[in-house]
């Protein structure tokens, strides 16, 4: 693991679209892995500034809410229209685990057998929540987990209620990519910042820490962590 101390949010977010477009660049035709939340918002807005062009015809979401259609204001499906498919104008395939063809278990396994078939990933945008959750893989989570409904830990609905309106709205279920199914990507690129991330970034390090989302991919063999959080 490679940890990149960074100035600040707005640098690492530069950082981190830079290494992404120079890892899909460097191979055009493999599919990429795509991040949602607050942070990959500035880290897709500066892939629009450096004129990034997707090369790629397949991109996976790593999660999204459960029962949420794919037009409903908090979902991940219209996130990503919002703020990847539509500003670089990317023209291929958005797979979103839970929506349109990938609902249901039977859902879930196609994602995945779409995901090994056309993948692996080059790179794969993650983020860590504040209770160290990966995706919505969240403290508990088998290292070996695939594409799944998952129960929202009630930090990550405290956390993410404030997008939704009203908050209570929020939904208790989502679908995520096990953490076995993330590891498999080429690289990952993993984004942590805010000092409220400090403690769930100190046990992602630890190697004592064997139990947290993180140990899934804490060996992997390219994998950095962008950070400002000095430890
Ligand atoms: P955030 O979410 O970017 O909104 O902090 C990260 C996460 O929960 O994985």
């Amino acid at each position: 693991m490679k940890l990149i101390k960074v100035e600040s949010p707005q640098a690492g977010a530069r950082l981190v679209a830079q290494r992404f477009a120079e890892i899909s660049q460097a191979t055009p035709a493999s599919p990429v892995g795509l991040a949602t939340g607050g942070t990959m918002v500035e880290i897709y807005k500066n892939l629009v500034q450096i004129d990034f062009r997707p090369t790629f015809e397949h991109a996976y979401a790593l999660d999204e809410y459960l029962g949420l259609e794919p037009q409903h204001p908090n979902s991940y499906a219209r996130y990503l229209d919002e703020h990847f498919v539509r500003p670089l104008g990317f023209e291929g395939a958005l797979h979103v685990p839970g929506q349109g063809q990938y609902q249901n278990q039977s859902g879930y396994d196609l994602f995945e057998h779409s995901l090994a078939s056309l993948g692996p990933l080059s790179v794969q945008l993650l983020g860590l929540g504040p209770n160290g959750h990966l995706a919505f893989n969240e403290p508990g989570s088998s290292l070996t987990s695939r594409t799944r409904e998952v129960k929202l830990a009630p930090e990550t609905i405290a956390a993410n209620s404030q997008y939704f309106d009203p908050p209570e709205s929020i939904p208790p279920l989502a679908v995520s990519q096990g953490l076995a199914t993330i590891a498999k990507a080429q690289n990952l690129l993993v984004a942590v910042f805010g000092e409220h991330k400090r403690e769930a970034l100190q046990q992602a390090v630890s190697e004592q820490e064997t139990k947290v989302p993180f140990a899934a991919i804490r060996n992997h063999p390219n994998l950095i962590v962008f950070t400002d959080i000095e430890l």
